[in-house]
């Protein structure tokens, strides 16, 4: 079988139908660097909330060129929501940031990824560490049920450059309190605290330094991390996630899978800068 698909914005030839074709139904550009997007969920698709999945559209040559795509809305949803970079020369992503509501996406349906709960030993309290675009998990874990019902208190720490790139993770985190779900599960419990390094805003610093210096628990009225009550997922660069592990090593944490549970788990926002 045969038909015309428009693939992001490459009118393409005939091509066979692709049983993981799925129709783009919403997008967003939050800067000329960051977009968002929801494509339709295939009925038979089950994942946990802060898993990844690949994504792409078709070559030039008509085969798929596909990337990890964590998915930034929780498991209940009847959509699936990402939250991805724009390289400009990024094979994917150069493409994929022209998409519009009708186009189709390729996505295989084999979700997989250690940002889990089950990765995790219980504990009072989640972190969820991110910069830039991984904070796309934790998009879906704040939205999921089973955060709330697990910690008693949920610290979202996502650092960025600039105010631009946090607006996302903002607008997601203020419209939770109104989400009929998870509203009154979210309040009181969720503690949101993004910084810049670049530009001016209410808060400043890495995440890394803000853990160090102690600055974080003082701000939140936290006491210092540590094995007993803490739990912390980490998303960011390499070079992010390299020196966060050695902070959250100090605090007496130790690297978790979904193999074997323990107090924190780590996963790459993206490859491809050294370490
Ligand atoms: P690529 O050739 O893949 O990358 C080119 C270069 O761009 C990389 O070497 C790197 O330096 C830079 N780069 C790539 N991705 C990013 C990024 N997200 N932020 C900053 N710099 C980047 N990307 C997302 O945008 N959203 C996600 O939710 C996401 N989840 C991922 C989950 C996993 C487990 C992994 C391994 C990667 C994830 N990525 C995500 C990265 C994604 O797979 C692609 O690398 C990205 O879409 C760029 O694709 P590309 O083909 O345009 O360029
Ligand atoms: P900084 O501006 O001080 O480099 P990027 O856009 O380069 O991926 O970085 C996203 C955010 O992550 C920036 O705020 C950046 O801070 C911060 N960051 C980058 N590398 C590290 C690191 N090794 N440890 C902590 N924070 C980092």
């Amino acid at each position: 079988m045969t038909e015309h698909i428009h693939f992001g914005a490459v009118a393409m030839a005939p091509v066979p139908v692709l049983p993981d074709a799925q129709t783009v139904t919403f997008v967003r550009h939050w800067t000329d660097r960051l977009f968002s997007f929801r494509v339709t969920r295939p009925k038979t698709l089950r994942f946990r909330s802060g898993e990844f999945v690949m994504i792409g559209l078709l070559d030039d040559r008509g085969k798929p060129l596909l990337r990890a795509y964590s998915i930034a809305s929780p498991s209940w949803d009847e959509e699936l929501e990402f939250y991805s970079i724009k390289v400009p020369d990024g094979p994917l992503t150069s493409r994929l940031q022209h998409i519009k509501v009708g186009d189709q996406i390729i996505l295989r349906p084999k979700p997989v990824g250690t940002l889990v709960h089950d990765a995790l030993l219980p504990g009072r309290r989640i972190w969820f560490l991110a910069t830039g675009t991984g904070i796309a998990p934790f998009a879906s874990l704040m939205r999921d049920p089973e955060t709330y019902e697990k910690y008693d208190q949920v610290i979202m720490m996502h650092t960025c450059r600039t105010v631009a790139e946090l607006e996302y993770g903002r607008q997601l985190v203020e419209g939770l309190r109104d989400d009929p779900l998870i509203g009154e599960m979210v309040e009181g419990k969720l503690l949101y605290y993004p910084t810049t390094t670049r530009e001016d805003s209410p808060r400043m610093g890495r995440i890394t330094d803000n853990l160090t210096s102690g600055k974080i628990f003082a701000d939140l009225g936290l006491p210092p991390m540590g094995a007993a009550e803490d739990r912390a997922m980490v998303c960011g660069s390499l070079a992010f996630n390299h020196d966060v592990k050695a902070v959250l090593e100090k605090f007496g944490l130790h690297e978790g899978a979904n193999s074997e549970p323990l107090e924190y788990v780590v996963e790459k926002a993206f490859v491809g800068d050294g370490i």
